[in-house]
């Protein structure tokens, strides 16, 4: 089974059981006008749902391992249930996976989507910018990641509406000790480090975004004794993406 694509914030406030677990806060409609909510159909037409982000008119990047058979994009959204006038559902041309993804230690979780026809550029469908080459975020940073995740471990749907957590870069030994196969070179560590308990795993594939720029895609958060999540570093990823945003 491929990872749950989810955004897990879970908040145990002091006295409360694991019942009571609570999720992160809604966004303003259309504030995070680069997500893109991403459908992944299988074989037998199970849909899986992963969060992207819009980087050009016609590319989304998200995680590798939300790749399936059929992908269709929707940008502009803020209800993903509902029908708004502002939403642009666009089919996916072609999945570009890295090609050293690798699913068993999640090296190089990241994918380009090709979209169909062009995203059209309106209040609630921009692009969010790539880092600088060579800029790094550091332990301590604050970040922001959204999506359409679950909000509570007991919950077996996604949230409708965008979600939002806040997150601050971690020391890569928090991850290193939590995650057999971290790596510091293609990875980044964030989390919540008042440890109230937030436990971000995921709207895989969304972007955590420091500063206006998208530093890290969702990998993977599977670790739940620790309260921080693996993200794609994207800096790393650069000369990648733009090669494969060039040649098509
Ligand atoms: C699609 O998802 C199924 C599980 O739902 C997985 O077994 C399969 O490998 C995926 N296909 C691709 C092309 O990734
Ligand atoms: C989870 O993190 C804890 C604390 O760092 C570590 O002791 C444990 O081995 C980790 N578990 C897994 C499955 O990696
Ligand atoms: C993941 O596995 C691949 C293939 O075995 C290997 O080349 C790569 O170094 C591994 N990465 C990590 C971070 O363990």
């Amino acid at each position: 089974m491929p990872p749950v694509l989810i955004l897990l914030t879970l908040l145990l406030p002091l006295g409360a059981g694991a019942d009571e677990i609570i999720g992160g806060h809604e966004v303003k409609p259309h504030s995070h006008p680069y997500m893109a909510f991403v459908e992944s159909v299988d074989i037998q037409g199970k849909k899986r749902y992963c969060g992207g982000f819009l980087v050009q008119d016609y590319f989304v990047l998200t995680a590798a391992h939300c790749r399936n058979r059929t992908m269709i994009v929707t940008l502009g959204a803020h209800n993903i249930e509902a029908k708004e006038d502002t939403q642009q559902i666009i089919p996916v041309a072609k999945a570009i996976p890295h090609p050293d993804y690798n699913p068993l230690n999640h090296t190089s979780d990241i994918m380009l989507l090709k979209l169909k026809s062009k995203a059209k550029r309106t209040k609630a469908v921009r692009i969010l910018k790539l880092p600088r080459s060579k800029t790094q975020v550091k332990p301590g940073d604050v970040c922001h990641v959204a999506g359409w995740g679950k909000m509570s471990i007991n919950a077996n749907q996604g949230s409708s509406r965008l979600q939002e957590a806040e997150l601050i870069i971690q020391d890569d030994l928090e991850c290193q000790k939590g995650y057999f196969c971290y790596s510091k070179t293609t990875q980044i560590c964030a989390g919540d480090p008042r440890k109230i308990r937030t436990i971000s795993e995921g709207d895989s594939g969304g972007p955590l975004v420091c500063g206006n720029r998208a530093y890290g895609v969702v990998a993977y958060t599977k670790n739940w004794t620790i309260s921080s999540g693996v993200f794609t570093k994207v800096v790393y990823f650069l000369p990648w993406i733009s090669s494969n945003m060039k040649h098509l």
